[in-house]
């Protein structure tokens, strides 16, 4: 995507706030015309206020598109996450636990997590050509894609042993999340697609947009209340995704959590990835790969406008991997 159709758009609202015309100098000498004046004046300033508002709920409601909500974070709690965990997928399954898919050739795991300890419970480790990506729970099966290649596994979720292997047709394996009847899946483009999750078929796709731009390399994804959550490769940003028409509804800024961890000397850490979901309790995880933390995160939606600098926060060029 190039810069220059990252263009802002015209703040519509500040191009159309009406100003009042000059006043005529107030010459009079009497108090009566200088009272009359003020009132004047006064009411002046209540129809500027007046249009304003009302310039603004149309900007809201009629001619633009609805502004996405832009949320920052807060910690509500910190667990700790294995180190040395590449996260690439990430899910809550109750009774605090967590299931989780990790990357690189030879280390790729999927695994069984205790949130509270972030002690590995069970572990199943991927052929060594394989490198793990998205994974998701239906029902007793845990579905898994992999990076640069077709191939996905399911396995049990009771003791990870695997049941078969299928071959998806979407360009790469990246991100896997389910509403609990299809699977969504993504492959580093800015398509959003659904799998039926007998046949492993691709029966509708969407490409996701925010004003219009593409949004590229979605990566992992969690089902979220109705909303697909994206996290957007080498960013800290989640897109918060309608399902039904690729719109981004929201996005949520989470540099501070990376921001913190390099703080505190974590040097070796890699980017923002992995969102979980405890649909009962309503809490939010996040983590990233190689980070030796995991967060439970509250949104708070951002009061002020944002102007523009959320295409560069929150959006890339697409990236194009070499094949190993
Ligand atoms: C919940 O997890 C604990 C600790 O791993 C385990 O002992 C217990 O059996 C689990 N309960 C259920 C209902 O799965
Ligand atoms: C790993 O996968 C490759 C490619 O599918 C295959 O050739 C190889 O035999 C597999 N190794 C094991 C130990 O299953
Ligand atoms: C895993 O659990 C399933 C039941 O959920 C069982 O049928 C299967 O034999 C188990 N596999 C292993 C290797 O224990
Ligand atoms: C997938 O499963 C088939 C049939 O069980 C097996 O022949 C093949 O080697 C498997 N492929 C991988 C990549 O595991």
């Amino acid at each position: 995507m190039a810069g220059g159709s990252l263009k802002k758009r015209p703040n519509k609202r500040s191009n159309d706030k009406p100003y009042p015309s000059p006043m005529p100098s107030p010459t009079s000498r009497f108090n009566y015309r200088k009272s009359s004046l003020i009132i004047s004046l006064l009411l002046l300033a209540c129809v500027v206020v007046l249009l304003g508002i009302s310039s603004n709920r149309w900007d809201n409601f009629a001619f633009d598109d609805p502004t996405p909500q832009i949320y920052t974070i807060e910690v509500v709690s910190e667990f700790p996450h294995d180190p040395k965990a590449f996260t690439q997928g990430l899910l809550y399954a109750g009774n605090d636990t967590l299931f989780e898919s990790t990357g690189l050739y030879q280390e790729s795991s999927v695994r069984k997590v205790a949130l509270r300890t972030g002690k590995v419970e069970n572990l199943q480790k991927l052929n060594g050509s394989y490198f793990g990506e998205g994974l998701t729970l239906l029902g007793e099966r845990l579905f898994q894609v992999t990076w640069l290649t077709k191939t996905g596994f399911i396995y049990d979720r009771n003791n990870l042993s695997k049941f078969e292997n299928f071959t998806h047709q979407m360009q790469d394996g990246w991100g896997l999340a389910t509403d609990g009847k299809v699977l969504f899946g993504s492959d580093g483009t800015s398509t959003l697609y659904q799998i039926h999750p007998q046949t492993l078929k691709v029966f509708g796709k969407q490409v996701v947009k925010f004003k219009g731009h593409e949004v590229h390399n979605l990566n992992e994804l969690e089902f979220v209340n109705g909303e697909v959550w994206a996290n957007v490769f080498q960013t800290d940003c989640i897109a918060r995704i309608s399902p039904k028409d690729g719109s981004v509804l929201g996005w949520i800024l989470l540099h501070n959590l990376r921001e913190g961890l390099m703080t505190a000397g974590e040097r070796a850490i890699d980017v923002l990835n992995g969102i979980a979901w405890d649909s009962v309790k309503k809490r939010i995880f996040v983590t990233g790969k190689l980070w030796p933390k995991l967060y439970e995160i509250k949104l708070n939606p951002m009061k002020k406008q944002f102007h523009g600098a959320i295409e560069q926060l929150c959006l890339r060029m697409p990236f194009h991997f070499r094949t190993p």
